[in-house]
């Protein structure tokens, strides 16, 4: 509507002066004649130049009195013709505000006598400044003390008002060709290519972002984990097998073929293959001896071992089975100190809440070396949690069928001002290491965390149903921030 008025108007006529007046006297709003103005003007279908004029406008208070008339009248008006009122009985029958400015500009205008009682000075008053206030709603031009003393009385403000002067432009036709944006198929089948006209393009345009991939908050926090360890010298094992045989799992570990982890309510076991191919015989029949009957200064489980068990299939259950794997073959070479660690998924047939998954990342690192001791096991720790912000630990005597002496590590976690578990750690038993072929002094000190813990922390996080699995959501991907370990 405002467009065809415009290119309209600019047929007959050389300029539109105004785009103000021109919205008004074709009952359009200013607004939409701007934005026309703007469109036309990039198609160079006209010219537009600059206006900018200073206008007044009533403020909430001069809008006030343009209505109810000003505090003065109204004041004047409460004063009867004949007598007087009690300046208490004036003020209840007028606002506040009204009352007060009234007071003091009535007064000044000598139109009544202020005192204990007030009267009627004149007998009749005009009321110039809603005249004024109306004038200017209007959008007339006043003079400059008119201005002056509304504005000083805060009743008007300056405004700028902007708007176009327009000619035609170099482009200019009555009416707006609609262009093509896109060659189409039918385009070409049907001819009308050649007549068309194609919109230019515009090389200012800015392209929709490019889409890339994103880290999950677990695979950050894994790489800040894995370059602690790079830095502290360990090497990581590989730990691309999630099937494992119990004898990996849980035999060689020195656990009992009864110890309730070994249950189907706690680890998962395979249906297809349930069995293991092949195992290495002459170290299972160390691995069996040691449980049986013991050796190396010690008892054993006294009971009987069965090979079936050792040979079942499982998803494995901690990253420990993959330790194990790696120490037999170093226990195989001429004696080398080492340090290896891994970070990698682990199953556990649990039930799904807040803090449990049936599968979950395990962080595990060890040492192994002649005559290492639990204090080193303690400086270890120490020096590995203080690179991930943790540098309060404690530690809590527990069990674990492979290591003696056995700690639970606790962080004091300052936000939530108390000490958290944060993780397992050992030393493997000797009914483990020597079948395997070390030597008599040859320690392992080694521990074991999760590596969702910290990341729920780190990127608040509270339920891992949020954090892992089909229900989290991808947005989660791209918005979290780079992982930071060690600031607090
Ligand atoms: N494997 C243990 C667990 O699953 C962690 C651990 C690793 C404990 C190494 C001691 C030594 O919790």
């Amino acid at each position: 509507m405002a467009e065809e008025a415009i290119l309209g108007y600019l047929a007959t006529s050389e300029e539109i002066p105004d785009s103000g007046q021109f919205a008004s006297q074709h009952g359009f709003q200013h607004n939409d004649v701007v934005n026309v103005i703007k469109s036309l003007h990039g198609f160079r279908y006209i010219d537009a130049q600059d206006i900018k004029r200073e206008s007044w406008v009533l403020t909430d208070e001069g809008k006030m009195y343009a209505a109810d008339g000003s505090p003065e009248v109204q004041l004047f008006l409460a004063v009867p013709q004949e007598g007087s009122i009690s300046k208490d009985e004036l003020q209840k029958k007028l606002e506040p505000s009204v009352f007060k400015i009234g007071c003091s500009q009535a007064g000044k205008n000598k139109w009544v006598d202020m005192g204990k009682q007030v009267s009627r000075k004149v007998q009749h008053v005009e009321d110039k400044v809603k005249d004024l206030l109306i004038r200017i709603q209007k959008g007339e031009a006043l003079g400059k003390d008119d201005i002056n003393s509304l504005k000083a009385r805060k009743l008007i403000v300056a405004q700028t008002w902007k708007g176009y002067s327009v000619k035609k432009g170099p482009n200019y036709a009555p009416t707006r060709k609609k262009v093509a944006t896109d060659l189409t198929r039918e385009n070409l089948q049907r001819g009308d290519w050649k007549e068309l006209e194609f919109k230019e393009y515009n090389f200012n345009a800015k392209g929709p972002p490019a889409e890339a991939g994103h880290l999950h908050p677990l695979l950050k926090v894994k790489q800040q984990l894995k370059n602690i360890f790079l830095q502290l010298g360990f090497e990581e094992m590989p730990t691309n097998n999630f099937v494992e045989s119990s004898f990996w799992n849980f035999d060689a570990l020195f656990q009992p073929q009864q110890h309730p982890a070994r249950d189907s309510h706690d680890t998962f076991f395979l249906e297809v293959p349930s069995t293991t191919r092949e195992l290495p015989e002459d170290y299972v029949k160390l691995v069996k001896r040691v449980h049986e009957s013991g050796g190396y200064g010690s008892r054993g489980y006294m009971y009987d071992w069965k090979r079936e068990e050792a040979n079942k299939n499982l998803l494995r259950t901690h990253t420990t089975a993959v330790s194990t794997r790696m120490l037999y073959a170093l226990a195989k070479q001429p004696f080398t100190p080492k340090r290896y660690f891994s970070i990698d998924r682990v199953f556990r047939n649990e039930s799904v809440d807040r803090t449990h998954l049936a599968e979950f990342h395990q962080i595990e690192g060890l040492v192994c070396d002649k005559g290492l001791t639990l204090g080193d096991l303690i400086g270890v720790l120490n020096d590995f949690f203080s690179r991930l912000g943790m540098s309060k630990l404690r530690f809590k005597p527990a069990y674990n069928p492979y290591t003696e002496p056995s700690m639970e590590i606790f962080s004091y976690h300052e936000g939530l001002k108390k000490w958290v578990e944060i993780g397992n750690s050992g030393m493997f038993r000797p009914e483990m290491l020597l079948p395997m072929g070390f030597p008599e002094d040859v320690r392992v000190i080694a521990w074991g965390l999760s590596l969702e813990r910290p990341t729920m922390i780190l990127y608040g996080v509270d339920n891992i149903r949020d954090l892992f699995g089909h229900k989290v959501d991808l947005s989660l991907m791209k918005r979290n921030p780079i992982c930071r370990l060690g600031i607090d």
